[in-house]
């Protein structure tokens, strides 16, 4: 079989910092666990903006479709807030996504132990938390359409749309149970049946398949809104969180602040297996570019480490190498090294993205 390829887009902000304590990370790999990759950069976002006056080339866009793994970094910042929306930074990501059909976000909201004491919840409400959302994200309200502003009259009218067809709900959901058989076998699937039609099809179609394949898990339901409130209530009653596209693009902002900070939290975006095998597949941490602290060396590596950890096991089988990873990282935590944004404001101690990256491979040196 042929060697692996990564196709790394580091895109804007802190990505491309971030970024740079990943490519180490995957280096540390080649030259001590003996895996090899074929590795190879791009642009996304404002810096192919910059470039080439759109946010996704299309010979980037053929070229993440040709690769085992895609491996992003952030996308956006205040300088293209004023661009025309098709060319905003985000259309560039929205695009990997849909025309690679990564139907499948999976973030993991996972609470360190070391970290328990950072969450704004209370230490026993989020200690040993380990849940999975499964967010749709090819279809729903993102990319339904009609959609626009439109003139009605003598006033403009604001349209999206929310648009589910029964095999979109169908397949997203075959892999919620899917991972729940690996986890602990719980589903809790979230719309807004009590307002929403999509919201109804969505609880049928979640039912049915089910009923049909899958009686061994089990199986609830809940609107969203108390989905919410929920999670931050008693977060540890869930264990694989079922949602569409734009409920799931809230429910995973909250769970991953239940964790600490949002610099921890990595994420995967899953489509169908290519002939190889291996899914599509496009793997990124949850936060976002963070254009304030970005350059300045004090952003928080970990999240974008952990999208890589997820790679090696969701794209490359590589369970075992992942777990020495997550070790790693969940022991230097444990030695109380930090980035900012995991201490109090202003904290003196804080380690720089780069200080992180040597820990972390310190760490790694030292499971040979
Ligand atoms: C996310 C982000 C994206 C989304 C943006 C950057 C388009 O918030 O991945 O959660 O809304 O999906
Ligand atoms: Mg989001």
């Amino acid at each position: 079989m042929s060697v692996p390829s990564i196709l790394i887009l580091p895109g804007d902000g802190i990505g491309p910092e971030v970024m740079k304590q990943v490519r180490r990370i995957i280096e540390w790999f080649m030259e001590h666990r003996g895996l090899e990759f074929e590795i190879s950069e791009d642009l996304v976002g404002g810096a192919a903006y910059d470039a080439h006056g759109i946010p996704l080339h299309d010979d980037t866009m053929a070229r993440a479709g040709n690769s085992d793994a895609v491996l992003l970094g952030a996308v956006g910042g205040p300088r293209y807030d004023n661009l025309d929306f098709s060319l905003k930074p985000e259309r560039g990501l929205l695009r990997l996504r849909k025309e690679m059909d990564l139907f499948a976000n999976l973030r993991p909201a996972r609470c360190f132990d070391a970290l328990a004491d950072f969450s704004s919840l209370k230490k026993e409400v989020v200690a040993g938390l380990d849940i999975m959302i499964v967010r749709e994200l090819t279809s729903g309200v993102y990319f339904g359409e009609p959609r626009g502003i439109f003139t009605e009259g003598n006033e403009r009218v604001g349209i999206n749309t929310q648009r589910y067809k029964e095999s979109e709900i169908e397949r997203v959901a075959r892999s919620a149970f899917e991972l729940a058989r690996r986890r602990n076998g719980k589903v809790c699937s979230m719309e807004k049946a009590n307002v929403m039609e999509s919201g109804v099809l969505w609880r049928e179609v979640v039912q049915k398949v089910h009923d049909e394949n899958y009686t061994d898990i089990e199986l609830g339901h809940m609107y969203a809104d108390a989905g919410a409130m929920q999670l931050c209530r008693w977060p540890k009653q869930f264990d694989v969180i079922l949602t569409d596209n734009l409920f799931g693009d809230l429910l995973s902002d909250c769970a991953a602040m239940l964790t600490g900070s949002l610099g921890m939290l990595p994420s995967a975006s899953l489509g169908a297996p290519m002939k190889n095998g291996r899914p599509k597949a496009m793997y990124e941490p949850v936060h976002g570019s963070a254009p304030d602290i970005a350059g300045q060396e004090s952003a928080n590596p970990i999240a974008c480490m952990l999208s890589f950890a997820m790679a090696l096991r969701y794209s490359f089988d590589l369970g075992g190498e992942a777990d020495r990873l997550e070790t790693a990282v969940e022991q230097v935590l444990a030695d109380g090294v930090r980035t900012a944004d995991l201490l109090p404001e202003g904290d003196a101690t804080a380690v720089s993205t780069s200080r992180m990256g040597d820990a972390v491979i310190e760490k790694l040196a030292l499971s040979l």
